[in-house]
């Protein structure tokens, strides 16, 4: 697995990463989870990507007793945490109304309970989940410049932000945003064209592609992108060793000239080993093209 750095100040991670948004959809035991992290850093997926909502915000609970099942694995990993997003929820009966919350105290308060949770004193990146439309910048940067300062959070970066969003933050940080975690597969492509991938690669920074499979859709036969895309990978695959739809997914994503991480999230173990594997796999140009023209119906203009 090669390994690499989101931006100059870090983090260093796996170029594939296991993502835990559906971790729990399985109801897995603290072992299985235990397995499963044990399972990525044997493939080098040591970046583990979670989020304070995840699992009805549970999530990061269920990671923090599996990870104390492990003394010492917690240090071979790379946790990449997220706040911001305030869903009513069996904890807090109080709240009306889903919504954002970037402001600074409320950032600090969800990274406190994140590391409580997870069992650390410190997360290698902190995101904040999605723009708050309500919350002028200067009260989000004063609030991660902050758990910077205390190394609570070695390095800070957002998460479905705009070009602009991205940039009025990162002017005022102490320390440049490190990436800026999106959505962004065969089956959503507007980063390539609404300048956030440009933006990554201008400040030299690794954007986080989210969802690498769409959630699944790509494997949904009566979608028309992802029946022509099957048929298309199929096509190729004996070209890159047998490769899946899904690894050549994944390698349409890495080959990107932004060069994204990819963030995984599959509960499957023998997926995980997939996943890994197409960290080696190097599209060629047309066959990249061929993937591209599958999902879009038709061929560049
Ligand atoms: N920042 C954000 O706003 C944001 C938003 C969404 C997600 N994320 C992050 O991105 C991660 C990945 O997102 P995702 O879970 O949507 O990723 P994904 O890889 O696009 O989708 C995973 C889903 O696809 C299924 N799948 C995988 N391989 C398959 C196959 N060959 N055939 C059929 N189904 C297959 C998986 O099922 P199995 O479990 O059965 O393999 C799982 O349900 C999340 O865990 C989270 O960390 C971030």
């Amino acid at each position: 697995m090669t390994r690499t750095r989101l931006s100059g100040a870090g983090p260093e991670c796996s170029r594939i990463i296991y993502g835990t948004w559906r971790l729990l959809d399985t109801k897995p035991s603290a072992q299985e989870i235990n397995r499963r992290l044990h399972a990525c850093v044997e493939h080098g997926i040591t970046t583990i990507d979670t989020a304070e909502i995840y699992g009805g915000y549970e999530v990061e609970k269920a990671l923090g007793e599996a990870l104390a099942l492990s003394p010492g694995l917690r240090d071979r990993l790379e946790i990449v945490t997220k706040a911001g997003i305030y869903v009513p929820n069996a904890y807090h009966p109080e709240r009306r109304t889903a919504h954002y919350n970037a402001t600074g105290p409320r950032l600090v308060k969800s990274l406190e309970k994140s590391l409580r949770w997870l069992g650390t004193d410190h997360v290698d990146l902190f995101l904040v989940h999605r723009p708050d439309w309500l919350t002028r910048a200067d009260d989000t940067a004063a609030g991660l410049n902050a758990l910077l300062r205390d190394g609570r959070i070695r390095a800070a970066g957002v998460s479905n932000y705009t070009a602009p969003q991205f940039d009025l933050l990162d002017s005022l940080m102490d320390q440049p945003l490190a990436t800026n975690q999106i959505e962004f597969h065969l089956l959503h492509m507007a980063p390539i064209l609404d300048g956030t991938l440009h933006q990554c690669e201008k400040r030299g920074i690794l954007p986080m592609a989210w969802s690498p499979l769409a959630g699944g859709r790509l494997f949904d036969a009566t979608h028309p992108a992802a029946a022509r895309l099957a048929a298309t990978a199929t096509a190729m695959s004996s070209r890159y060793g047998g490769a899946t739809l899904e690894q050549l997914a994944y390698a349409w994503i890495l080959a990107h000239p932004s060069r994204p991480v990819v963030v995984i999230g599959t509960n499957k173990l023998e997926r995980i080993a997939a996943a890994a594997q197409a960290d080696a796999i190097v599209l060629e140009r047309e066959d990249w093209y061929a993937l591209w023209e599958a999902a879009q119906g038709q061929q560049i203009p």
